[in-house]
């Protein structure tokens, strides 16, 4: 059996950091793990302009803990309005690693989003152009569709058509959960289309979110699935597929936001990311494609060059915190809260850089 685990420094190519109190809270668990990190815009108000993201990727820097190797990868939330010269620009002064599309009223922060991508179409070509991916929420908004069913129909509806549109447009459906987005992504042999994979997605099934009572903590959009489509998530996450890659959707919202009458979607697993994945890859007999899946498919696809340095991880059993206290009198509840998993980073991520 594996005892340790020593990989290649890994990225996360989804991740909300948020600002103030809750990113100065949550970015250094996930510095401590991962090298390089893909930002979500949907920050209040938005990160539309280069100028917004450079001055948040600042933000985040002054945040880290000294000494600590980590670089955030910026990306410009997408609106109706967007302008095509405004990526451009972001991404020659090397700003905007990417774009992220999320349908107007699809999850938290969402309000100012796309109502139709027809909207976007320049900004689109001019992403094609210049190879910057998109990166899409995919879940379809009209209300008349089942919540368990936006991503599929999202697909159906508004990806299928959007990649015949923009047939050299990069794109990464991100957070997928279902079988479908799995066998869309399968049959897609062009390589211009890869995927995230949330360790919530790979662990739990939509009976988390209902275990004894109502679970707020186990809510995050798109919503937990069946049992079926989690596990059509495992056999992608650990076949080697290069179109598959690490993106944890890590969404710190204060417990207090959480639980309420309406509480926030989001799952904060940022404290725990590359045990749970790591849990998720032993328990498939899978270890040997976890630091293609972490460590080399999402920069392959990027462009970005590897990662130098190590993590390590060690199998011992580690009790995950109940509560991460921050702020005035405001606390996290971190995923797998009071849960004990299997597997122990060792080593803080070391750089030879
Ligand atoms: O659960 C989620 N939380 N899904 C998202 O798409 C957004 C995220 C957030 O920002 O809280
Ligand atoms: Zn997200």
């Amino acid at each position: 059996m594996t005892e340790h685990l020593t990989l290649r420094r890994p990225d996360d190519f989804h991740l909300h950091l948020r600002d103030g109190d809750l990113l100065r809270t949550a970015l250094p668990f996930t510095a401590r793990q991962f090298a390089r990190a893909v930002v979500m815009p949907n920050l209040k108000p938005p990160v539309t302009t280069w100028r917004d993201a450079a001055a948040y990727r600042e933000r985040i820097r002054v945040a880290l803990p000294a000494g600590v190797p980590f670089e955030p990868l910026m990306t410009c939330y997408l609106c109706d309005t967007s302008e095509p010269d405004e990526l451009r620009e972001g991404h020659a002064r090397g700003v905007f690693t990417a774009a992220k599309l999320y349908p107007a009223g699809a999850t938290t922060h969402s309000e100012y989003g796309v109502t139709s991508t027809a909207k976007i179409a320049r900004v689109l070509e001019a992403m094609q152009e210049i190879g910057m991916p998109l990166l899409i929420h995919g879940e379809a908004t009209d209300p008349e569709v089942d919540v368990f069913d936006r991503e599929a129909v999202f697909i159906e509806r508004t990806l299928q058509p959007l990649l015949s549109s923009f047939p050299a447009l990069k794109v990464v459906l991100e957070h997928i959960t279902t079988e479908h987005a799995v066998a869309f992504i399968d049959n897609d042999t062009s390589g211009r289309l890869a995927a995230t994979i949330t360790p919530q997605h790979l662990l739990l099934n939509r009976n988390a979110m209902f275990a004894g009572g109502l679970r707020p903590h186990h809510y995050c959009l798109p919503v937990l699935k069946r049992e079926r489509h989690r596990l059509a998530l495992r056999r992608a996450a650990i076949s080697g597929s290069r179109s598959y890659f690490l993106g944890t959707d890590s969404a710190p919202h204060a417990a207090t936001f959480k639980e309420s009458a309406c509480g926030c979607a989001g799952i904060f697993s940022a404290p725990v990311a590359l045990e749970a994945y790591a849990t998720v890859f032993d328990e498939e007999g899978a270890l040997a494609h976890l630091e293609a899946f972490a460590s080399e498919n999402g920069s392959g696809f990027y462009g970005l060059p590897l990662n130098s340095g190590t993590v390590t991880l060690t199998r011992a059993t580690q009790q995950v915190a109940p509560r991460i206290d921050y702020g005035n009198d405001e606390s996290l509840v971190p995923f797998m809260a009071s849960m004990t998993l299997p597997w122990q980073m060792v080593t803080p991520a070391s750089s030879t850089a």
